[in-house]
C-alpha cells in the first residue's frame, strides 16, 4: 500500500514536489480552512502529516485514528501537539529547531528596535502626511545601546539574541530560565542569571523567547508588568498565550510601559482591538522566522522528517523518539 501523506497548509511547491517523490501527498494548496472535522477525518486515511503551528493534533482530532505514525511541524514551537496523547497512540512528532535560530533572534532585535525608538509609530505619522517641522522631543524614544535587556527563556533563539545585545550594542543581559547556563556560556554572552521578578525589575526591555504550555499562560500578566520599570518595553516573539493581553493594554493605556512589540497574539489570526488602538504598539503577524530562506529550510526539514521515517525509519528532529519504535509496522 503506497504512503499517504497530508500536508495541511500551502506550502513551497518544490517542498511538496519532494514529498511526492516519494509519496500520495493530500495537499492543500489553496489554504482551506480545515475546520476540525474534516482534519480529523482525512487524517485517518494518512501515514503522514505536515503541519503548521496553527493546526492542533489533539485527542480530539486524533481520536480513532490508527493509522496516522508521523507529524511533522513546520515550527520550533509544538505547542498544537498534544506531545503525550501522540507518544500514547505511537505517533512520532518532529519540529524543526536550529534552522530558525538566527532569522527569529534577527526579528526579536528589530522588534526590539522599533518599538524603542518609535519607528512604526514615527513612520505612521509620516505617512499620514503630519509631519511639518522638526522639534526636539520628536518620537523621542528610550536608548538600544547600552541599555538592559532582560530574556524569559535561554534557549537556542534567547542566546542568539543575547550575543547580539552583548556583542552589537554593548547592553548588559539579564536572564531567566529553568536553569542557568553554564559559566562559560555565561561569559561569552555577557549574561547573568536572575529570578524573574529581578530581570522584570532592572531591565529596561523585556524579551519573551519562552515555550508555551498551558501552565506558562499568562507568565506575564498584570502583576509581573507592574514590576516592569516605568517606560520599559515588552517584545514577544515566543507564543501569545505567554502575555495577558488585557493587561498589557491597561498598562499602555495609563502609560506604564514605554511601548510593547508582538510578533504572536493570544487568539491568532484575531487581535485585540485595544492593541490595535495602541500607538505605542509594534505588531507583525507571526513572522519571526520568515526569511524566505529560513522558511524554505524550515518547510525541507519538515518533509526530511517524514522522508527519513519512512525511508529508513529515522528521524532527523524527533520528539518523542520513543515512537520510532513503530517504524515498519
Ligand atoms: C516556530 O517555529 O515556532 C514559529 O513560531 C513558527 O513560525
Amino acid at each position: 500500500m503506497s504512503i499517504t501523506v497530508a500536508v495541511a497548509r500551502p506550502i513551497f511547491p518544490e517542498v511538496l514536489e519532494r514529498l511526492r517523490q516519494h509519496f500520495t501527498v493530500v495537499d492543500n494548496q489553496e489554504g482551506k480552512p480545515w475546520e476540525a472535522q474534516a482534519w480529523a477525518a482525512s487524517l485517518r486515511h494518512c501515514d503522514g502529516v505536515l503541519t503548521t503551528m496553527a493546526d492542533t493534533l489533539n485527542a480530539q482530532v486524533l481520536a480513532g485514528n490508527t493509522r496516522l505514525k508521523v507529524a511533522a511541524n513546520m515550527a520550533v514551537g509544538y505547542n498544537n501537539f498534544n506531545l503525550a496523547e501522540l507518544t500514547a497512540l505511537g505517533v512520532l512528532a518532529t519540529n524543526t529547531p536550529d534552522v530558525l535560530t538566527q532569522t527569529t533572534a534577527d526579528m526579536g532585535f528589530a522588534l526590539l528596535m522599533a518599538c524603542a525608538r518609535r519607528i512604526t509609530e514615527s513612520e505612521q505619522y509620516l505617512r499620514a502626511g503630519l509631519w511639518r517641522a522638526w522639534r526636539y522631543d520628536f518620537f523621542a524614544g528610550a536608548e538600544v545601546h547600552g541599555s538592559t535587556l532582560g530574556i524569559l527563556g535561554m534557549g537556542r533563539i534567547g542566546q542568539a539574541v543575547a550575543r547580539r545585545a552583548h556583542h552589537g550594542f554593548d547592553m548588559q543581559v539579564l536572564y531567566n530560565n529553568r536553569s542557568p547556563l553554564p559559566a562559560e556560556t555565561e561569559r561569552a554572552l555577557g549574561a547573568s542569571f536572575v529570578s524573574r521578578h529581578e530581570l522584570l525589575e532592572r531591565s529596561d526591555h523585556v524579551m519573551l523567547v519562552l515555550p508555551y504550555s498551558p501552565e506558562m499562560h499568562h507568565t506575564i500578566g498584570q502583576a509581573e508588568i507592574a514590576r516592569m520599570k516605568p517606560g520599559s518595553h515588552l517584545i514577544n516573539i515566543a507564543r501569545g498565550g505567554l502575555v495577558d493581553e488585557d493587561a498589557l493594554a491597561d498598562a499602555l493605556e495609563r502609560g506604564h510601559l514605554g511601548g510593547a512589540a508582538l510578533d504572536v497574539f493570544e487568539n491568532e489570526p484575531s487581535v485585540n482591538p485595544r492593541l490595535l488602538a495602541q500607538q505605542r504598539m509594534v505588531m507583525t503577524p507571526h513572522t519571526a522566522s520568515s526569511s524566505l530562506k529560513t522558511r524554505l529550510a524550515m518547510a525541507n526539514l519538515a518533509a526530511d522528517n517524514l522522508i527519513d521515517y519512512f525511508l529508513k525509519g529515522s528521524a532527523k528532529t524527533p520528539l518523542n523518539a520513543a515512537a520510532l519504535k513503530r517504524v515498519g509496522e
